[in-house]
């Protein structure tokens, strides 16, 4: 195929247009007549279609260009359908544009070794919060969640923590910007426990609950080695007629047991929580000593591991306005709440709460 001059219009009347572009379709026409393997159809590609040699290209040139402005629209109508008719035979041809090298580049090589994806883990904290909710639910528990951004009320209110009560200092609250123009206890904040899951599990469910509450908490406490401002806890909920301080601490030592090995051993302390009373600490014999004393357990032989207590008659008495059957005088209750990140950094001897965080391999694969 021979770069042919491009021949000069005649005119820019219609019938001249016409003839003009016949004479390139005829051309078009027969440079097509033998593409019959891959080497042919990608020299007519570029014979037609090449970026800078091509003849499309030059044809642009010739009579697109300099043509008056009120042509142009004329001479690009016809332009496009010979384009579409370069395009219909290649592609008739078997062949998009694409040549024997290009295909060469792209193609598959099927015996090449799959690639292979390392198998996934589960992350220690999320193991740590899944074996300590299984324990719960091997004892009958059922598992709940609850939102993250919650109301002043259900965070604190209906806890028991009322209105400038000095127990909310305890607990660093990260506030929801622009609340100011709502009462108190519709404004939004990030939760500071998961306890307010034990409100919303009473209103929508009547007497008698077990259930486990595995989440995430937010508390505006400076980062160290073992505090995070975003951490997580396992809440557990219990209420029926006649349950006593003593399911209590029979729950929480077999949780235990079952959660550190048989040989741990457990003991309350008198605690305070506005929405437990009485209130208790647990704590576990030192896992690392035995009980002995070690570094570990600051050589007190224990360690703090829960908070925990009988549900207060006041938090009943305001779910009861939503589920009748929360009667203080029918029913009775014990609640707990624990830190995953701290029992597992025991578990795991970890020294540094960021590094659950990191996502760095090396730390998480000793754990897959
Ligand atoms: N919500 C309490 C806290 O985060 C823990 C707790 C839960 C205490 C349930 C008693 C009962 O400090």
């Amino acid at each position: 195929m021979s770069q042919n001059q491009i021949p000069e219009l005649s005119g820019f009347g219609g019938d001249d247009l016409d003839a003009a572009f016949a004479k390139i379709v005829d051309e078009v026409q027969d440079s097509s007549t033998n593409l019959t393997d891959d080497e042919a159809v990608e020299q007519f590609r570029l014979h037609w279609l090449g970026r800078k040699q091509g003849r499309l290209k030059a044809i642009s040139d010739a009579w697109l260009k300099s043509a008056p402005a009120d042509a142009k629209k004329h001479i690009g109508q016809r332009f496009n359908k010979l384009k579409e008719e370069i395009d219909r035979r290649l592609e008739s041809a078997g062949n998009v544009g694409i040549s024997r090298a290009q295909l060469a580049a792209e193609a598959i090589d099927v015996t090449l070794p799959g690639l292979r994806r390392p198998l996934g883990a589960e992350h220690p904290l999320i193991k740590t919060m899944n074996e300590i909710v299984s324990v719960f639910q091997a004892m009958g528990y059922s598992v709940g969640v609850g939102p993250e951004v919650e109301t002043d009320y259900y965070n604190f209110e209906s806890l028991n923590f009322p209105p400038n009560h000095p127990a909310r200092d305890t607990q660093d609250t990260l506030v929801i910007a622009n609340q100011e123009r709502k009462p108190l206890r519709d404004r939004l904040l990030m939760r500071t426990h998961t306890s307010p899951v034990q409100i919303r599990t009473m209103e929508r469910q009547p007497p008698p609950v077990q259930i486990v509450i595995p989440g995430k908490v937010h508390r505006n406490d400076a980062a160290d080695a073992t505090h995070s401002p975003i951490f997580h806890q396992v809440e557990g909920l219990c209420v029926g007629p006649k349950i006593t301080f003593s399911d209590l601490k029979g729950t929480l030592d077999h949780a235990m047991k079952a959660f550190f090995g048989s040989s741990v051993k457990t003991r309350f302390f008198p605690s305070f929580f506005p929405f437990t009373e009485p209130s208790a600490d647990v704590q576990i014999s030192c896992i690392f000593c035995g009980g002995t004393g070690c570094r570990k357990c600051k050589h007190s032989g224990w360690i703090e591991l829960l908070g925990c207590g009988m549900v207060d008659p006041a938090v009943f008495a305001l779910v009861q306005a939503k589920q009748p059957g929360y009667d203080p005088k029918k029913v009775s209750g014990f609640a707990f709440g624990m830190g995953v990140e701290r029992i597992a950094m025991m578990k795991y001897g970890i020294s540094e709460i960021g590094q659950l965080y990191s996502g760095d391999m090396r730390f998480l694969e000793q754990f897959a």
